[in-house]
């Protein structure tokens, strides 16, 4: 049995689905792959604020946390900083990261890996895209000798939601987006979901990885939803569509990246993906079409593709090895 010193970055929705994956799934994790998680402690903000910790010990002190001994941080924390200063720390001193992030990793994405690289360190961010579906294990491991063509998304449940429930009730954007608050979907502050950034960060890692040069998250062509009106969607129920936020990647030149609401045909694999369900479409050759569908956001899903990651590191770390995230190309594209 190994076991894995765990320092916990965050106890919110998906903080707090870890720990209780690990306090309920713990002891099978354990008997299946000879892992155990240990957790040292749970950095959070505001020490007073109610919640269930499952008995492990919370702090807000969280360079001190970072500086115990520990052999993976899992960050569910979110923001650029002082997450990108915490992690760096901690790939510097050989630390292993597994993080839900995708706004660090779009953004400095390039940056942490080659710090990962350089101090032997696993850096792994399955859970940064659609959540519950493995799409980077599948597009960086699995489907890693063909040519990506294209790449089309759903990768933000939020916005699935809002345009199903626009479209089947005829809501307005202020109606559907309430609801979407009130189910805790939505944040606050609706801008990373609804001007399409959160799928802007997805699409720029997922691009990443199928091309092998880090692409700039500034290049994604985006759109948002604000503007798709009940008239759109209701031509676009009259002709047999339904307007969909369409991430995209095409391996044209140096890459066409976009965000765009789109309208699409009952014949294209993303009409049938309703509410906040994510699903991605990778054309490649040789596979051919390969699409993967599932919960792409939610404590229960996130948390399983951050403890699959931090599994991972276990595993290697048992067998004296480490996964060396790849060597990318982070020159600027014009
Ligand atoms: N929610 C999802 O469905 C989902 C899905 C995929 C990926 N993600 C990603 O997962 C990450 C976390 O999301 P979430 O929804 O769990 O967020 P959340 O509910 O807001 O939780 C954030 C947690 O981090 C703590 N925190 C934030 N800033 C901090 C700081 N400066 N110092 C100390 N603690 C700090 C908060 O502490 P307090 O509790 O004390 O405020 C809270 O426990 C984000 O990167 C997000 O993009 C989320």
């Amino acid at each position: 049995m190994h076991t894995l010193r765990v320092a916990l970055l965050g106890c919110g929705t998906v903080g707090h689905g870890v720990l209780r994956l690990i306090h309920e799934n713990g002891d099978s994790i354990a008997q299946r792959r000879s892992i155990r998680f240990d957790v040292v402690g749970v950095g959070v903000r505001d020490l007073a604020k109610p919640r269930q910790t499952y008995g492990y010990k919370l702090t807000d002190d969280l360079s001190g946390l970072m500086a115990q001994d520990i052999d993976v941080a899992i960050e569910a924390m979110g923001g650029v900083e002082p997450t990108l200063r915490l992690l760096e720390g901690a790939l510097e001193r050989g630390v292993s990261v597994a993080t839900a992030n995708k706004e660090l990793m779009a953004k400095h994405g390039a940056h942490l890996i080659a710090v990962a690289r350089a101090h032997r360190a696993e850096l792994r961010y399955e859970a940064s895209v659609a959540a519950g579906i493995p799409v980077i294990a599948a597009l960086d491991r699995q489907l890693a000798a063909n040519r990506v063509a294209r790449i089309q998304g759903i990768l933000n449940g939020t916005t699935n939601y809002m345009l199903s429930r626009m479209a089947d009730e005829g809501l307005s954007f202020d109606q559907a987006l309430q609801i979407c608050q009130e189910l805790g979907y939505a944040e606050a502050d609706p801008t990373a979901d609804v001007d399409g950034f959160d799928a802007a960060y997805k699409l720029t890692i997922l691009a990443s990885i199928a091309s092998g040069h880090w692409q700039d998250w500034n290049r994604v062509q985006r759109q948002g939803i604000r503007g798709v009106s009940l008239q759109d969607l209701d031509r676009a129920k009259r002709n047999g569509q339904r307007i969909r936020l369409l991430a995209e990647y095409r391996a044209e030149g140096h890459g066409h990246l976009s965000v765009i609401p789109v309208a699409v045909s009952a014949d294209h694999p993303l009409f049938g993906v309703h509410g906040s369900t994510n699903a991605v479409v990778i054309d490649a050759e040789p596979v051919g079409t390969v699409t993967l569908v599932g919960p792409g956001a939610g404590a229960g899903p996130t948390a399983s593709a951050l403890m699959g990651d931090a599994v991972e590191i276990g595993c290697n770390l048992a067998l004296g090895i480490r996964t060396i995230p790849h060597a990318w190309r982070s020159e600027a594209i014009e």
